[in-house]
């Protein structure tokens, strides 16, 4: 049997649970392996220590079976292996860089909350309501989608059907596998953007709303795009938004742009307050409205201050410290998408990014500070420490688990006794079995005049030995013990 004492199976419940713990970091089970990097970033200083801890642990098993194997090959097989993977995570932090292992005093500001939507956690998505709640929560800026209607009204909506987010099905069955933008404004605005929030409960969030709150919610409606501008204004904070395309066949195809424009500049919001996402259109865009910011995904640093764009705008998966370093040096501010952690914001506040997108400004308004700050030298100290210490305990430990067999090799060089020798060779190969434990007890009370018979019920092997020793040459054991 493998594992056999009790302890032993302790241990691998415990490395089971941390291999588990290991593959269900936050959100590796929804997102694509690239999270894995920055996840690594986060945890990877202290997953070095506890991988560190656990390895240590295995020590009093591979120490066991290198003690009770009889095959050198195996022996030296079971060491070098051990010690591999030892050594490798001995050294593993030279190759650890998070950018939260920095000096406290080179931290940024922290990074501006742009929320997404709104505060979607909060209040049904791209709803006036969604909005208020996210000026609540001290954000920088507001996120969103626009569409023109049938009838040319701007409005928002994120997705290419009604039917996520409003009761479109029960109220005009006939618009809802079609384009929102097919709809006119005289039916969009009869339609309930709220209910759905409340029956579907998109993040387990509305347990936490007050009675008033979820009347509010269930009573939304679409949002106008002239609504949202004239809170923003009120309020002075920043609108980011894309204008999504329309089916050819509508009636605004071509002059999406200018009603889009027609409807910033008729709001009064200062141009510098809006953003503008998307790619396609900039140029015209920059020609009826010049004061308006642009921001691009395309990471060609060279021409983007060329093409008039101030931001960055990437997802959380696609930064690298390189594009951190690049646009701070070209004066373009960074903003990432779509952050709710409050580990991934604290990666990305020492990183230095400016600005998040985030459907979570309601958790992140509330981080003071990143999770941890640790600097070069501490962390340093820190893994060090823990190597060294680990490696101590393991020495320990095989010293604990071998010592019958040092025992046994001290005994050996005193006296040389082939008849010893062989019956402790007899005595090693059976130690782990009961039965023939007994036989032992029977062959030693005939060989020995000595009563140990409580030594021998301690059944332990090490002892074990140590009495088969004592019974061929009571002289030996008498050396053994004053050493
Ligand atoms: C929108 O309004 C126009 C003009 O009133 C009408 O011709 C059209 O059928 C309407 N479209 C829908 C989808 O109701
Ligand atoms: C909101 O409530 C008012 C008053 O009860 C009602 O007239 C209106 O239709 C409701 N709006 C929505 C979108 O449910
Ligand atoms: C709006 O906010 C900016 C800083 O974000 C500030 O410089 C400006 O004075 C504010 N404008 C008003 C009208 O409060
Ligand atoms: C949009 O506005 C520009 C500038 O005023 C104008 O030249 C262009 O013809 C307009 N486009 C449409 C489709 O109306
Ligand atoms: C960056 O922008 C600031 C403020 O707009 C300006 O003062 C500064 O000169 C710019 N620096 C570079 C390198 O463009
Ligand atoms: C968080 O971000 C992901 C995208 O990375 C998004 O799919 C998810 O709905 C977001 N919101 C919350 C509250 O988790």
């Amino acid at each position: 049997m493998f594992f056999f004492s009790p302890i032993q199976a302790f241990l691998v419940v415990i490395l089971g649970t941390t291999v588990l713990a290991m593959a269900s970091i936050e959100q590796m089970w929804t997102e694509e392996w690239e999270v894995l990097i920055i996840s690594l970033q986060a945890t990877a200083p202290f997953l070095h220590i506890g991988a560190v801890a656990v390895v240590t642990m295995l020590s009093w098993i591979v120490a066991g079976q290198f003690a009770r194997s009889e095959k050198a090959i195996f022996q030296i097989c079971i060491i070098l292996a051990y010690l591999a993977v030892l050594i490798a995570l001995y050294l593993v932090p030279l190759t650890i860089s998070s950018p939260c292992i920095m000096d406290k005093k080179d931290l940024g500001t922290k990074p501006r909350i742009i929320g997404h939507r709104g505060a979607p956690m909060l209040a049904p998505e791209n709803t006036l309501m969604s909005f208020k709640r996210a000026l609540e929560n001290d954000v920088y800026g507001l996120q969103t989608d626009v569409m023109i209607s049938y009838d040319g009204i701007p409005f928002l909506m994120h997705d290419s059907s009604l039917r996520r987010t409003t009761n479109v099905d029960s109220v005009f069955p006939f618009l809802s596998s079609e384009p929102p933008s097919m709809a006119n404004w005289t039916d969009l605005e009869r339609l309930n953007a709220g209910e759905w929030f409340l029956k579907d409960d998109p993040f387990w969030t509305v347990s936490s709303l007050s009675p008033s709150e979820i009347f509010e919610a269930g009573n939304q409606s679409i949002c106008k795009l002239i609504d949202l501008l004239r809170l923003a204004k009120e309020s002075n904070v920043t609108v980011l938004f894309k204008s999504l395309p329309l089916p050819p066949a509508h009636p605004h195809y071509k002059d999406r742009i200018n009603i889009t424009i027609n409807t910033i500049l008729a709001s009064g919001i200062p141009q510098e307050l809006v953003i503008w996402l998307s790619e396609s259109d900039r140029q015209l865009v920059q020609k009826l409205a010049p004061g308006i910011q642009h921001a691009s995904n395309v990471k060609d640093f060279k021409r983007l201050r060329e093409r008039g764009i101030t931001m960055l705008n990437l997802r959380y998966t696609e930064i690298i410290d390189e594009d951190i370093r690049e646009s701070a040096s070209d004066n373009i501010t960074l903003n990432v998408y779509i952050v709710n952690k409050s580990w991934l914001y604290s990666v990305l506040w020492c990183a230095g990014v400016q600005s998040v997108t985030s459907d979570a400004a309601n958790i992140l308004h509330n981080v003071p500070f990143p999770i941890w700050v640790m600097p070069p030298d501490e962390y340093s100290l820190i893994w060090i420490t823990s190597d060294l210490v680990s490696f101590t305990v393991i020495i320990g430990v095989f010293i604990l688990q071998n010592y019958h067999l040092i025992r046994w090799r001290l005994g050996s060089i005193r006296t040389y006794n082939p008849e010893q020798i062989m019956l402790s060779a007899a005595v090693r190969r059976a130690s782990r079995d009961v039965r023939i434990m007994k036989e032992k007890l029977i062959f030693s009370e005939i060989n020995n005049s000595m009563d140990n018979a409580e030594e021998l019920s301690l059944c332990s092997e090490n002892r074990y030995d140590g009495f088969a020793n004592d019974a061929i040459s009571p002289a030996t054991e008498a050396k053994v013990h004053s050493n």
